[in-house]
């Protein structure tokens, strides 16, 4: 329990710096991404009148950046019959759907409308908006899709060039199938294919969206790219997201591969990507939560965060292609780095970083590893808060939160999660690290794992170590993400403390 001086002061401290977060009440799902006229449009799942789960309407927050965000108003309220569940936007450049007057661009969103009186009918609905996105219009001949199904939502849609139409994924998320629908005006819709069930089918399946993606190579053509997200059998336990990487046709999606996940961490769920259709390579962001214990994070009035906005491309041999995630963060200037150790051996040795920002960017380099385990620590006074290690034995990177320096999220969390790594030689991590969040990238991007976690005090140090052998620590970098937020890494002189572990 934190005394209530500290609890108060916690609050503010959650508040992430580099990641979006609702001033206040809940939010889940990010929905509608789209850029248009300069800016990064971020609507999302919100109850606009508490912090839990309910009343489900679209918030709204635009950034130039992806990484400051401004709150609008709510784009697209609950009424009485009707809750805004997720769903996209589309630029309809030629004025498909009619909405448009002349002169004029508009931005059309396509979501799942769900009945609250007698049965919870799922169906597909459009809004309109004429002025680049701050208001939005019901359209009146809703719904524009409804196979009278209670389990029936998330419409993700794209402009299909080849077949001049739009193309809808939605989730039958019961069946644990992926419909694909094609259109040429956004009102009526033609069934095209079932894609599943597939891959983890213990859960339902929420928020698909199929998309084209480049190899990381640039040589060969678009690959396309097919998520889903799984309620249950992630390997955090609980939810997750799974990917599968194959060609689209115009009318079906065939996988090249068997499933995999494109998150190791608990709190990666409901991503799409910005609707940009000149933007290579695809940009998405995920909702840092799981409904599984989303309404038990200790935070007071606002609820729920995004992930870092991430860049995405494939890499690997035709037909065992992999997912490579990069973050969005700022730019490196050389006066905001504080952290550059230069290179050095580890053996039985940690080193101790003064890390005292709220939000870091932390890239460590590992090269001729023969130490059983390794990692970084995050502490906060004499407390473990955070561990981020690699261990040989178990051939598996984890990020795991200390009981001592964390406040629990529910009861029943695991607060170790792994992914398998077995035996590399050599790594590189980058670890964004934002007030109540981690998020770890391993490789360039070829491994991930997002955690949410609430440290009981500010963390001031991070010790890097290697033990049962050695390792080069070859680079060590790190970079205030907070530069203007109290207290400030760098606000102390950059000390190495070398220790025997
Ligand atoms: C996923 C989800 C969606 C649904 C929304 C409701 O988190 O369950 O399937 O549209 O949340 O808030």
């Amino acid at each position: 329990m934190l005394s209530v001086d500290a609890a108060a002061e916690a609050q503010q401290r959650w508040r992430p710096v580099v990641h979006f977060a609702p001033a206040r009440n809940w939010l889940s799902d990010p929905n509608g991404l789209v850029a248009h006229d300069g800016l990064y449009h971020l609507f999302f799942q919100c109850n606009p009148g508490g912090d839990q789960w309910g009343n489900m309407s679209w918030g709204h927050a635009v950034s130039a950046d992806l990484l400051s965000w401004k709150e609008l108003g709510i784009a697209i309220a609950a009424d009485t019959d009707t809750m805004i569940f997720s769903g996209s936007v589309v630029v309809d450049t030629n004025n498909t759907a009619g909405f448009a007057g002349p002169g004029e661009t508009a931005l059309v969103a396509i979501y799942t409308g769900v009945n609250r009186m007698g049965p919870r009918l799922q169906t597909q609905q459009l809004a309109y908006s004429i002025d680049g996105g701050r208001t939005w219009r019901r359209y009146p001949g809703n719904p524009v899709l409804d196979i009278a199904s209670t389990a029936f939502r998330d419409p993700k849609v794209f402009w299909h060039a080849p077949s001049a139409r739009w193309v809808m994924a939605v989730a039958m998320a019961e069946a644990r199938q992926v419909a694909l629908y094609g259109s040429a005006d956004l009102k009526r819709w033609e069934h095209l294919s079932d894609f599943g069930p597939c891959g983890a089918t213990q859960g339902i399946w929420e928020c698909p969206e199929l998309f084209a993606i480049r190899h990381a190579d640039h040589a060969r053509a678009p690959l396309w790219m097919m998520k889903i997200d799984v309620f249950e059998g992630h390997p955090a336990g609980g939810s997750g997201a799974q990917y599968f990487i194959g060609d689209f046709d115009g009318r079906v999606f065939h996988a090249s591969h068997d499933a995999r996940w494109v998150d190791h961490g608990a709190c990666f769920y409901a991503s799409q990507t910005w609707y940009a259709p000149a933007m290579q390579p695809p940009r998405w962001l995920g909702w840092m939560g799981s409904h599984h214990d989303a309404r038990h994070t200790p935070t007071v009035g606002w609820r729920g965060v995004m992930s870092t906005a991430r860049e995405l491309a494939v890499r690997g041999p035709v037909g065992s292609e992999r997912l490579v995630q990069r973050p969005v963060l700022p730019p490196h200037p050389a006066h905001a780095r504080c952290i550059a150790l230069a290179p050095q051996m580890l053996e039985d040795a940690r080193i101790g970083l003064p890390v005292r920002s709220r939000a870091i960017e932390l890239v460590l380099e590992w090269a001729e590893i023969s130490a059983a385990d390794l990692g970084v620590t995050f502490r906060a006074g004499q407390s473990d808060v955070l561990k981020i290690g690699y261990s040989r034995g178990r051939g598996e990177v984890f990020v795991e939160q200390m009981p001592e320096g964390t406040v629990a999220v529910g009861t029943n969390r695991e607060r170790r999660h792994a992914m398998p790594y077995p035996q590399p030689a050599a790594m590189q991590w980058l670890i964004v690290l934002d007030a109540c969040s981690v998020e770890l990238f391993v490789d360039d991007g070829e491994a991930v794992m997002t955690e949410l976690f609430f440290p009981c005090a500010p963390i001031d140090v991070a010790w890097v170590h290697a033990g049962g052998g050695a390792a080069l620590l070859a680079s060590c970098n790190a970079w205030n993400l907070a530069p203007h937020g109290p207290p400030a890494i760098g606000s102390v002189p950059i000390g190495v403390h070398d220790e025997k572990a």
